[in-house]
């Protein structure tokens, strides 16, 4: 990738002394970047990340009020922000701040007084991953519309099959004289509402594959249904039954919808591919729960199809990871999941697996969103 690519990005620069952000300004204009934003407090950053897609944040770690690791972290737990990239700057390099700087989210580091030609190949460095990442993530929707179109086609089966066995009743009643008007209309009834049914499945899918730019209050069980709804057919016709045991009082969370289906049918697919490998006869089980405490609310999705090896239970998030040759699997799903979940949506993803079961576990947050809401992001 060209490095010039990067000189019209939106760089949101954050430190309590207008002299360092005038430096710091300056130094990046003349380097080229055409598109700086400033802002003297955590509080300031905030509302200008609410009106402007920014690209990169520098962001200075001692500030009165909220300090740059508080805002760090209120940036990551946001939806709308936490995918943004961050480089701390400060002129405490203690190895303390490093680690909470990191703990908070933080991309990279660096330290005042300021090295132009070291921050220069950082903000280069970072804007350059996340750029892969988008490639990355791109790649990932691409597979994850081939998977999709799969379970369209497996749920459109049922009502053409059905359409086309009103029209042959109707074209052997007519032929043998036998068709009555009653007979006809109740046909033509069975028609319309198939063809209906089938035109409520594309509109899903359609609005399932849209990238949304806005996070939306999301109610998990409703949005679970919603999803299991759209495997069932494909899970029946496999012999997986569906277990679900869901809380009742889950705390509404903030969260992308279409984004969060998108991850639980990568989920899904996942454990249908493992069965696939598994012996016909055992009974093939996936339990769905959900949880909520003080902080989370918690989605589990857990499958007897065989468990994953110690081994590859440490790679399974990395991008590109895949024991699926004969599928030709692109070992994306669970990276990109992780992406969406952890730095789209502010939330966690761990994996876990015994003996012969794999459990996925999604966790989400609505109290902290709720807080950062009062903070005025
Ligand atoms: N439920 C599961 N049971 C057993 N193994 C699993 C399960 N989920 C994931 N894995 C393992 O983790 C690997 C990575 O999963 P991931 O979804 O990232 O990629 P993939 O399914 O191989 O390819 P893609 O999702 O890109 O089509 C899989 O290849 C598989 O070995
Ligand atoms: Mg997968």
């Amino acid at each position: 990738m060209n490095n010039n690519n990067f000189l019209d990005k939106n760089i949101l620069l954050i430190d309590d002394s207008k002299t360092i952000l005038m430096f710091l300004a300056s130094v990046l204009k003349k380097e080229g970047y055409t598109n700086l934003h400033s802002a003297l407090s955590a509080k300031k950053a905030y509302s200008i990340l609410k009106n402007k897609k920014i690209n990169l944040i520098l962001l200075d770690v001692v500030m009165p009020d909220i300090d740059g690791v508080q805002a760090c972290q209120s940036i990551r737990n946001t939806p709308e922000t936490a995918h943004i990239p961050i480089i701390m700057v400060t002129g405490d390099d203690s190895d303390e701040t490093l680690k909470k700087s990191f703990d908070a989210g933080a991309d990279d580091f660096t330290t005042k007084p300021i090295n132009f030609m070291n921050l220069n190949t950082r903000i280069k460095s970072v804007l350059s991953h996340k750029e892969k990442d988008l490639q990355i993530l791109n790649q990932t929707r691409y597979t994850a519309m081939n998977d999709m179109i799969d379970t369209l086609a497996h749920q459109w089966r049922q009502p053409l099959a059905a359409i086309s066995a009103a029209v042959l009743d109707i074209e052997i009643a007519y032929e043998l004289d036998e068709l009555t008007p009653e007979n006809m209309k109740s046909h033509l009834k069975n028609i319309n509402n198939y063809t209906q049914d089938l035109s409520k499945t594309i509109d899903e899918f359609r609005s399932l594959s849209k990238v949304e730019s806005k996070a939306k209050e999301v109610n998990i069980n409703k949005l679970l249904s919603y999803t299991m709804k759209i495997i069932s057919s494909t899970y029946m016709s496999q012999n997986i039954s569906l277990e679900v045991k869901e809380q009742t009082n889950l705390k509404p969370i903030f969260a992308y919808p279409n984004e969060l289906v998108r991850v639980l049918l990568s989920f899904f697919q996942n454990t249908q591919e493992a069965f696939s490998k598994v012996n016909k006869d055992s009974k093939k089980t996936v339990q769905i729960k959900t949880r909520q405490d003080n902080f989370y609310t918690t989605i589990s999705i857990k499958d007897n199809a065989g468990g994953i090896s110690k081994e590859n239970l440490l790679k399974v998030f990395d991008p590109y990871f895949s024991t699926k040759k004969e599928k030709n699997g692109k070992g994306l799903g669970l990276y990109s999941s992780k992406q969406a979940i952890e730095e789209h949506m502010g939330g966690k993803i761990s994996i876990f697996s015994k003996n012969n079961t794999t459990e996925v576990m999604i966790q989400l947050k609505m109290s902290e969103q709720k807080r950062l809401q009062k903070e005025g992001i």
